[in-house]
């Protein structure tokens, strides 16, 4: 877990305002869901034989006896609310959004966090792949607003539960002779969902998988015709993307169409050989038309993706794109000796009003110092209030880059400032 320094926040307002944008257009409305929920509702959701629910849940038990957990992902608890709230009786589709923080026990390592950010669109009450072309869509957007150049987006169809299962027979026929092959993990696996292999990142798994029979080639019709109709709203979006036929997501609530956005990232070995290319998924998501059921609610077919904050973020350092421009004060109010100290507060809440964006030092006395850190901030005035000024009612503007100094009244300040920073603009 880590610390968002205020060097960073630029970047993560930046992913948030091009998120509620966005948002806002396609008409997405925003849902705030707590922070922790009842474990089971993972267990049931996010599915119990998941890495997510097996290994990485932060559990909390209650003085009550109830065991919560810190939410590892976005999608269950939003079913949870879409169930609670009835949002079955509103007008369908609801499309949804949210952002905020997840909690997941990870192995510590580039680009995972135990406590990061992901940004959540979901979609209830619509079956049509169109839905899950716009998702892609949506995450593509917001990626190309914030200026990332080069994206891969990987889709798959894994079925439903009319022609899944017989693939898992299939699948589980190829890896049985090739058992020995698998890593220690994927060997448990295989009995439990030998569909999880497909997701393995060990080499000796990847390398059994190149051969292993496709999905694609064992969907039943309604899948079939699903997920060619998706490919072609794609094509039609000019969004580019891949087939991966062996995507499958490590969640347990996916039908039908599943995807993935990635980038490659270089990463420079440390003994100084070749720089290569690594992929970092941004975004994944897809449709589960079974999870509001499963969660107790009726046959809702749904859809969505979250992207990883924390990686766009690490991304866009690395590769210079532009933050959320913060404007910085164009005006600072140095004040000289006690009584113009005293008057600064409110002055400086009338400059606020007036939406006059000002910098001050008032822990400061001396003019030097003052104007120093009124040069460092690169400010275009500087209003000095003296003991006279009280007096006289005035204030002293200085205009920075000539030095040149006039006396204007009080009352007349805020006008006058507006006045010229439009006129500097
Ligand atoms: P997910 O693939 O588990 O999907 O996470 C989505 C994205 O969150 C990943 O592609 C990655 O960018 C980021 N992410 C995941 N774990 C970490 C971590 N430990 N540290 C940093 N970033 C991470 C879901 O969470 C689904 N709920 C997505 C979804 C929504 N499907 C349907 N609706």
């Amino acid at each position: 877990m880590h610390d968002i320094l205020p060097e960073d926040q630029p970047y993560f307002q930046r992913i948030f305002q091009a998120t509620d944008e966005i948002a806002q257009f396609y008409g997405f409305e925003k849902i705030t869901v707590p922070v922790v929920e009842n474990i089971e509702l993972y267990e049931r959701g996010t599915g119990l034989g998941t890495d997510i629910v097996e290994k990485e849940m932060f559990s909390i038990k209650t003085k009550g006896g109830d065991t919560l957990a810190l939410r590892p992902e976005f999608t269950p608890g939003i079913v949870r609310a879409y169930n609670q709230h009835g949002m079955l009786s509103w007008p369908q589709p609801v499309k949804l959004y949210t952002y905020g923080p997840l909690f997941r026990y990870e192995n510590p390592q580039a680009g995972r966090f135990r406590q990061f950010h992901q940004i959540d669109f979901e979609v209830f009450g619509e079956q049509s792949p169109a839905i899950d072309a716009q998702i892609i869509q949506i995450f593509y957007t917001v990626l190309k607003e914030l200026k990332f150049g080069h994206l891969i987006v990987e889709v798959n169809s894994i079925g439903d539960v009319q022609c899944r299962p017989y693939y898992k027979k299939v699948l589980a026929n190829y890896l049985r002779p090739r058992q020995n092959a698998l890593c220690q993990n994927c060997k448990r696996r295989m009995k439990e969902n030998p569909l999880r292999t497909l997701d393995c990142k060990d080499e000796k798994c990847q390398r059994v998988k190149l051969q292993a029979p496709q999905i694609i080639d064992h969907l039943c019709e309604g899948c079939k015709a699903h997920f060619k109709s998706l490919l072609e709203f794609l094509d039609e979006a000019d969004l580019p993307y891949h087939l991966d036929p062996y995507l499958v997501r490590g969640l347990d609530y996916y039908t039908k169409t599943v995807f993935e956005i990635f980038t490659d990232k270089q990463i420079q070995p440390e003994e100084g050989g070749e720089t290569v290319l690594q992929r970092s998924a941004l975004v994944g998501g897809g449709r589960y038309d079974n999870l509001v059921k499963i969660l107790g609610g009726k046959d809702v077919p749904a859809s969505g993706a979250a992207a990883g904050v924390e990686r766009i973020v690490a991304l866009m350092k690395e590769r210079g794109l532009p933050p959320a421009q913060i404007p910085g004060p164009r005006v600072f109010l140095a004040q000289l000796g006690d009584l113009p100290k005293k008057k600064t507060l409110k002055l400086l809440e009338e400059l606020r009003k007036a939406k006059i964006n000002i910098g001050e030092s008032l822990g400061r006395d001396s003019l030097r110092t003052q104007l120093a850190k009124a040069d460092k901030l690169g400010v275009e005035y500087t209003l000095i209030l003296g003991q006279r000024e009280i007096l006289d009612g005035t204030i002293v503007l200085r205009k920075m880059d000539t030095g040149e100094q006039e006396t204007v009244r009080m009352e007349k300040v805020a006008d006058e400032l507006k006045q010229r920073l439009k006129n500097s603009k």
